[in-house]
């Protein structure tokens, strides 16, 4: 029988999702468990990380599970996940082992594997998770890969916990400029939970190369839809920023310059202006700020900005530990 694995929120429905951070809330008030005793997490980091590493070892630990961490092509093999390569290069091991060997040794899998920034076709199939879910005979969360669902509970959490009910908030997710070209995973993911809580959604950037893949505009407009939300896009600060309840800052490369950012870089160094300031913050209506983290201070979001009442980064990335083992204690009793 195929798991029920944690890839995407849209995979879970409004109920589910409220379920989840019920019960993160709970671990929050009441942190240790027995949920995963005598279970245990494999970790796959094909990229860096500082909060979700922490936080689902931490989490694992606190329900009375164990963790594995690992890097596949620094601490473990390196690993091939088109069928039919002959694996003459730099891959030692293919998909098919090594999701069936982890699942025969664990009783979750968590994966992050961001996109190559080369073809957004290729990255768009989100093969490294889909490999793992393909193959796997236990649960793989997805720890952010072109979606973050970990990160949209975590953040979804403190907005309930700063706001209570979402409906028609007003909510703005707006582009920054960063040196480099990032991943649209967190920006997909802010519309998507925004737009599953009901709120009324403004996606905020520079110029149409920055909306986002159609396929998450598409389910944003969906959960809007169901959640008695809206969906709206701008490239104007004031009007966005105007009455906001929510501000959320990411930074990402323009889609259609994928594998050509020296030419998206011009764009992106004409918009430093898209940094969340003081004066911006002062249109709001008392607006909260908030974003994943890491974040580059004064570059995306000023050090008053950042060090201010509204902002809620710090209570979104300790949620992280609340919701995920929300979401491996919910795995768990699934498949057991
Ligand atoms: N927000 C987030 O996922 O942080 P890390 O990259 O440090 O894990």
């Amino acid at each position: 029988m195929t798991p029920r694995h944690f890839l995407s929120t849209q995979d879970y429905s409004r109920a589910e999702i409220d379920a989840l951070l019920a019960q993160a809330a709970e671990f929050k008030r009441s942190p240790q468990g027995q949920q995963m005793a005598g279970k245990s997490i494999a970790l796959v980091f094909f990229n860096a990380s500082m909060r979700t590493r922490t936080s689902f070892e931490l989490g694992a630990f606190q329900l009375g599970g164990h963790a594995v961490v690992l890097s596949p092509g620094k601490d473990a093999w390196p690993i091939e996940f088109d069928l039919g390569t002959v694996m003459d290069g730099d891959t030692e091991e293919h998909i098919a082992e090594v999701a069936r060997v982890l699942s025969r040794y664990v009783d979750l899998i968590g994966v992050r594997a961001f996109p190559k920034f080369v073809d957004w076709s290729v990255d768009r199939q989100d093969k490294v998770l889909a490999g793992f879910a393909k193959y796997a005979t236990v649960p793989i969360i997805n720890l952010e890969t072109i979606t973050h669902p970990c990160q949209e509970l975590a953040h979804a959490l403190a907005l309930k916990e700063h706001l209570g009910d979402l409906s028609h908030k007003k909510y703005v997710l707006t582009w920054t400029y960063h040196p480099k070209p990032l991943n649209t995973a967190v920006a997909n993911s802010a519309l998507l939970i925004a737009t599953k809580m009901g709120m009324d959604v403004t996606l905020l950037c520079p110029t149409p190369d920055y909306v986002l893949d159609e396929r998450y505009m598409e389910f944003a407009r969906q959960n809007a839809e169901e959640n008695g939300g809206s969906l709206q896009v701008s490239h104007d600060i004031e009007s966005a920023y105007r009455g906001a309840h929510v501000v959320y800052a990411k930074s990402w490369g323009a889609i259609p310059y994928f594998g050509r950012w020296d030419e998206e870089k011009a764009i992106r160094d004409a918009n430093r202006h898209f940094i969340v300031d003081e004066a911006k913050m002062a249109l709001t209506d008392n607006g909260l700020f908030s974003h994943c983290l890491p974040l580059r201070r004064n570059i995306k979001a000023t050090d008053a900005v950042m060090d201010s009442p509204a902002c809620i980064a710090i209570d979104e990335a300790e949620n992280r530990l609340h919701v995920q083992k929300a979401v491996m204690a919910s795995l768990i009793a699934t498949a057991s």
